[in-house]
């Protein structure tokens, strides 16, 4: 179909407004696989369905806005990760990215291990059953309580910060009486390429321990004279969704050399390293992602080839998948309110949810695809924005996308990708009450997270 077909947008191609899509695809009805969770497919009605449910009969049981998590796909990245890395390598699916209690059990049951950053999801990791020996907890300004907390429940690892964190982990773990087992963190000054705010390891940010200055090694110094530590690794995160392994082999191989310049001064080798999480996903067709298989490869073998050139023993490999297991297993269901044609722009499409379900096109300016949902079209494509419903004109769900030009109010359009940091930075802005998350499996659907209420809301306001 030629652009200036297109009913709402400009006469001619090269006059197109400006944007990150490309040409329309062929089939504004077909879903790509790489960006649909693992049971979503088109019914011969022309509905959409996930583990065998319709997307009407689940708008109509829940509601919209809502998130949908395809139960069988979330087992299988966890599975897939857990095997990729074998009995020599522990998977710590990064709560961040998204957590409940229902997944907390799943990845229990899928044997991954779960990291936490923050007192609530150490909580909520507890109670839904994770062992607290398969719990590391992390954060660049853990307060005394959370430190108390971790150590109190017995987490298998505090992942140490800052060279105050240092003091203040041994000083409580002392005084519990305990000895923690503990990973310090450090910035190993790559520069990860993906979004400024969601890079970690060049040196001028605030996580972590510098390596380039001698710094790390000092942290490394500090904990080993400490009773109330006992040092057992070396832990490394460059940033969120990176595709490029590059970035990675330099960590492995800087986190090795570290390794070798502890044994030289102390006599001591580390066992484990982390090399944390941040492998990217598909969130439109144009996306690439490597398997958990690559990457398990990939990282194993530049560890074992340092390891063996430094004479170390090769140590136990730990990752922190979150984005990658959960990321593609949802999407989100929207209800199509206005359609707002901008002769010689876009179309504007405005949904019932918005920034306060998915602020990252907002932060991060992410990029999402979007589709018709409940039912097929053969319109001709149109250029639209499908934007929330808050009082903010940043309020952008889907920056440019094509559906099709008979689209109207009360039609369903989902977004893929959605599992990740949707729901967890989810917000009530406008007081928008917060939306469900209903897992969907072999043709059952149960909530696992309750759509919020106005009372809710009034319950925090105690003026
Ligand atoms: N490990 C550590 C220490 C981390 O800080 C993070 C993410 C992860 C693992 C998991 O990274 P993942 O595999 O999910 O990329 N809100 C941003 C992402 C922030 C990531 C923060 N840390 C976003 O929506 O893109």
């Amino acid at each position: 179909m030629s652009r200036s077909a297109h009913p709402a947008g400009p006469r001619h191609a090269d006059v197109w407004p400006e944007g990150h899509y490309s040409a329309p695809p062929a089939d504004l009805n077909a879903l790509d696989a790489k960006v649909w969770a693992q049971t979503v497919t088109r019914t011969d009605t022309g509905e959409v369905s996930v583990g065998g449910i319709g997307v009407a009969a689940l708008a109509e049981e829940f509601g919209t806005p809502a998130y949908f998590v395809d139960e069988t796909d979330f087992r299988a990245r966890a599975r897939a990760w857990r095997t990729a890395f074998g009995h020599d390598a522990d998977v710590f699916y990064a709560g961040k990215a998204f957590l409940s209690r229902a997944i907390v059990r799943w990845l229990h049951e899928e044997g991954l291990n779960l990291d936490v950053c923050s007192g609530g999801e150490l909580t909520t990791a507890l109670s839904a059953g994770m062992p607290a020996d398969r719990i590391a907890f992390h954060g660049n300004n853990k307060s005394t309580d959370e430190i108390t907390q971790a150590i109190e429940s017995g987490v298998g690892r505090i992942v140490l910060d800052s060279f105050q964190e240092i003091v203040r982990v041994a000083h409580v773990a002392q005084s519990l009486g305990t000895r923690q087992r503990v990973q310090i963190r450090v910035t190993v000054g790559v520069e990860a390429h993906t979004h400024e705010f969601i890079a970690t390891a060049h040196e001028d940010q605030k996580f972590g321990i510098a390596l380039a200055d001698g710094q790390a090694a000092e942290a490394v110094r500090r904990a080993l004279t400490l009773d109330g530590l006992e040092l057992i690794g070396i832990h490394s995160h460059i940033g969120s969704q990176i595709f490029d392994m590059a970035g990675f082999e330099v960590a492995a191989r800087r986190v090795v050399a570290l390794l070798a310049a502890v044994r030289d001064e102390h006599g001591v080798e580390l066992p484990e390293i982390d090399l944390g999480g941040g492998l990217g996903i598909a969130y439109t067709s144009d996306d690439d992602p490597r398997e958990p298989h690559e990457i398990a490869k990939a990282l194993g073998e530049i560890v074992t080839r340092e390891c063996e050139a430094a004479k170390l023993r090769t140590p136990r490999i730990s990752v922190e998948p979150g984005r990658a297991i959960v990321g593609p297993t949802a999407f989100t269901l929207y209800e199509v309110g206005t359609i707002k044609p901008l002769e010689g722009l876009r179309t504007y499409v405005s949904v019932d949810g918005g920034m306060s379900d998915n602020i990252r096109t907002a932060l991060y300016d992410a990029e999402y695809s979007v589709a018709l949902v409940s039912r097929t079209s053969d319109a001709e494509p149109m250029l639209v924005r499908v934007v929330g419903k808050h009082c903010e004109s940043g309020d952008i769900v889907v920056k440019d996308a094509f559906l099709p030009s008979d689209l109207a109010p009360g039609d369903l359009i989902a977004v893929p990708a959605t599992g990740a940091y949707c729901r967890s930075m989810a917000s009530n802005y406008n007081h928008a009450l917060r939306p469900p998350v209903v897992a969907v499996r072999d043709g059952e659907a149960r909530v696992i997270v309750r759509r919020e209420t106005e009372e809710d809301l009034l319950r925090l306001d105690v003026g």
